[in-house]
């Protein structure tokens, strides 16, 4: 694997201007000390896309999109990281200097990135196997031609074979240094309960399955053989990588067509997606066999608004996929249905029709739900009266689940057309059933709430039918300790949604003003001190507590907060820039001095205007120093290449509500940063006490507990009773100590 050299990153990373990297796509207009305009992630009439030079960040107020330049090119362009950091590379001009990465960095780099490269290595490796060997050109290959296959779509889909060998694919992995444990994770191989270790799909043909940015997450695998044995399809099982409910087979290889043509079809397998593609129809996807999710509804709608969902024409299948409508306009899409001609699949149809001819029986066949339903619903039923009620309370019922109220409108006349029923009782029912549901919907929540509370696991979430059986003995049953520790993980889950917000808004000081000076600490008893850094605190106060955040992804910023501002590298770039301000901060001293000597003569009016010259310099000094601290944390963020990390430093980074730096030659408007001496150690306390809050809700239920089952236990309910007491009075001492812990002022030396 090659990686980009650290040095070119962080080039690329300081070259990038954020005005100059958004205008290439948005008008840009200056609006005050930032730049405003038109957001390009969504559609609107007036701008909500700001973008802040000096933060080197922009951000949609409306729709929340944005971040640093790498961030906004990802986003924009669909590209992963790398691909990001090489499209700036390019506009910039900079060479990329890059290497094959060592032993070392291997280790390094994520459990994440180490699954996604041992896929990408199987897919190459199962690529390879089609085309350069005989069981891949006899087996595999001859299998693709047979289905009408192109060489070009093999390419573009990265079809592969895997031979039919016990474990052909782990050797090969494992001779060219990548680890078994993610083999294991990303279920390519699994190990059989003599202990050896087997290929997943071997004697298969294969589909790789992209996420949106092209990442191989899973694979499907494809039996070969004719009987009923086997199951025809083996796919990745799920892991930190692949989420089934969030994936669409072959978003990646369309979703340029669908913005497009700002429509998505929607289809059901592999083989569907790719024989569409070969005939020229490329805004196709596949929900590969399960029923749709809402994850993927969501992501067909950040490309488009528009869904035709082809049914082949199985009038069971589809009365079994209806649901999949509902779900679709409950997500504010437009959906359209299509039906086959009797016996097509959209491979088969694709495969047997010319690409115009595909294209106008798709412009021609498509109908609106309305007219779907009712063909469905009442096929065939003549005018049974009872057959054409439940059609349109199913429609009705459709229809309610529509967010939009205008839409609604329109779908009613429709319905009120087609069934020749009036507007008025259509729109009477439509009212019937979202009330309901606004009901059943706030019960569930109560029902929901009542058992956190009780302590009760929640209720299990439906099993999807549509699994596919599985062959092959799955190696992960859930262990003992999962199942009993289903208590705690509740309490746990309790904890980190109450302390969330106390979390947030502590780590958000580390990430918006990490590095920044806090107050001095003595370092002897001579009065020697240093100057200690926010995060530092931050950390010490967590620590000397035994403190972690509950919530992974804040604990994880914290973390590279802290690392980033203890790092050498942190030390030299301070002084690099100290050096940088003190050379301005002489130069402009000199000019001045110059200048009053030139213009001034009487001696007393020199010395007063000198000395005002140098405290004058000393403070922009002063303030270039703050504010290259200010930013050091959020601007290392920011381009980390963790993805959850960097939307969360752009979340905080980014809020509104900053007092604006012009303020700062006036003391008298105070900014956030002038007071953290007294607002950081305050979001320490409120952490805490919170804590100590969470522990008293759970004795306390442990009261009540202990009261209704072992209501004779008095010992036991008084050590609870004392318990409380204890911690009552710890929230009071830490309301004592932070009255302590108020932090001196800042002595500017
Ligand atoms: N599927 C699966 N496991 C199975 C059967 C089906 O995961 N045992 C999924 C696959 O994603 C498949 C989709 O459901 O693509 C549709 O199934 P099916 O129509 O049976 O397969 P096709 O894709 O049409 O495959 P082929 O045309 O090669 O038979
Ligand atoms: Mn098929």
């Amino acid at each position: 694997m090659r990686r980009i050299d650290r040095e070119t990153v962080q080039k690329i990373l300081d070259t990038a201007d954020i005005v100059e990297v958004v205008s290439d796509f948005v008008h840009l207009k200056r609006r005050g000390a930032n730049y405003i305009g038109l957001c390009p992630f969504h559609n609107e009439r007036t701008p909500s896309f700001s973008v802040s030079k000096s933060k080197g960040i922009c951000k949609c107020f409306s729709c929340g999109k944005g971040g640093s330049p790498v961030n906004f090119i990802m986003e924009l362009e669909q590209m992963s990281y790398n691909e990001a950091l090489r499209y700036l590379a390019k506009k910039y001009h900079i060479e990329i200097q890059e290497h094959e990465m060592s032993e070392q960095e291997r280790e390094e780099i994520s459990t994440r990135e180490s699954m996604l490269s041992v896929n990408e290595f199987a897919m190459r490796h199962f690529e390879h196997l089609l085309t350069d060997t005989d069981d891949g050109r006899d087996i595999g290959l001859s299998y693709f031609r047979e289905r009408g296959i192109s060489d070009a779509m093999i390419k573009r889909f990265h079809l592969g074979y895997s031979l039919d060998k016990r474990d052909d694919l782990f050797q090969t992995a494992i001779n060219k240094g990548f680890s078994e444990k993610y083999l294991l994770d990303t279920g390519l191989c699994y190990r059989t309960e003599r202990g050896t270790m087997q290929d997943r799909f071997r004697g298969r043909v294969i589909y790789p399955v992209f996420t949106v940015s092209g990442k191989v997450i899973a694979f499907g695998g494809r039996t070969l053989r004719k009987d009923k044995e086997v199951a025809k399809y083996v796919n990745s099982p799920e892991s930190s990588v692949y989420k089934k409910s969030n994936e669409l087979y072959g978003l990646y290889q369309a979703k340029q067509a669908i913005v497009k043509k700002d429509k998505c079809i929607l289809v059901e397998g592999y083989m569907d997606v790719i024989s569409m593609h070969q005939s020229g129809v490329e805004n196709v996807v596949a929900s590969s066999g399960t029923s749709l999710t809402e994850g993927q509804i969501r992501l067909i709608h950040r490309f488009t608004e528009n869904v035709t969902v082809i049914y082949d024409s199985d009038p069971a299948g589809i009365k079994a996929s209806l649901r999949g409508i509902d779900l679709l306009l409950a997500e504010g899409l437009n959906v359209k249905v299509m039906l086959l001609p009797e016996g097509d699949d959209p491979d088969s149809f694709a495969q047997s029709h010319t690409s115009s001819e595909v294209e106008a029986y798709l412009s021609e066949n498509e109908q609106d739900f309305i007219a779907f339903k009712t063909h469905i619903l009442t096929d065939g039923l003549g005018n049974d009266p009872v057959a054409r009620s439940k059609a349109i309370q199913n429609i009705v019922r459709s229809i309610s689940v529509i967010p939009d109220q205008i839409t609604r409108t329109v779908y009613i006349a429709e319905c009120s057309r087609v069934m020749g029923i009036s507007e008025k009782v259509l729109t009477l029912q439509v009212a019937k059933y979202i009330t309901e549901r606004q009901e059943r919907d706030a019960n569930d929540a109560m029902r929901r709430r009542n058992r956190m509370e009780a302590g009760l696991p929640p209720e299990a979430a439906p099993i999807d039918s549509h699994e596919p059986p599985v062959d092959i003995a799955d190696p992960q049953t859930p262990s003992v300790s999962q199942v009993v520790d289903n208590n705690d993980s509740i309490r746990r889950r309790k904890r980190m949604e109450y302390l969330a917000p106390y979390e947030r808004e502590l780590v958000r000081y580390a990430v918006r003003y990490g590095a920044s000076y806090l107050c001095d600490v003595a370092t002897d008893d001579q009065g020697n001190v240093r100057e200690m850094s926010v995060v530092e605190y931050l950390r010490q106060e967590l620590d000397v507590d035994d403190i972690t955040m509950y919530n992974p992804a804040y604990a994880e910023a914290l973390d590279l907060a802290y690392d980033i501002t203890m790092s050498p590298t942190f030390g030299a770039d301070m002084q690099a820039h100290r050096q940088v301000e003190e050379t301005k901060r002489s130069n402009a001293i000199a000019e001045g001095i110059e200048e009053i000597r030139r213009t001034t003569d009487d001696f007393q009016s020199i010395e007063r205007k000198e000395t005002e010259l140098h405290a004058r310099e000393d403070a922009v000094y002063a303030a270039a120093l703050d504010d290259f601290r200010e930013h050091y944390v959020s601007r290392a963020l920011l381009s980390c290449d963790r993805d959850n990390v960097r939307r969360l430093a752009t979340d905080m980074i980014s809020s509104r509500h900053q007092l604006s730096k012009i303020h700062t030659k006036y003391s008298h408007i105070q900014t956030e940063r002038d007071r953290l001496a007294e607002l950081v150690p305050l979001a320490v306390y409120n952490l805490k006490c919170a804590l100590v809050e969470c522990d008293i809700i759970d004795v306390n239920s442990e009261i009540k507990e202990a009261y209704s089952t072992h209501s004779d236990d008095l010992d036991l309910i008084r050590k609870l009773m004392i318990r409380v007491a204890e911690l009552n009075s710890l929230k009071k001492e830490l309301a004592k100590y932070l009255g302590e812990r108020i932090l001196s002022p800042r002595i500017r030396r």
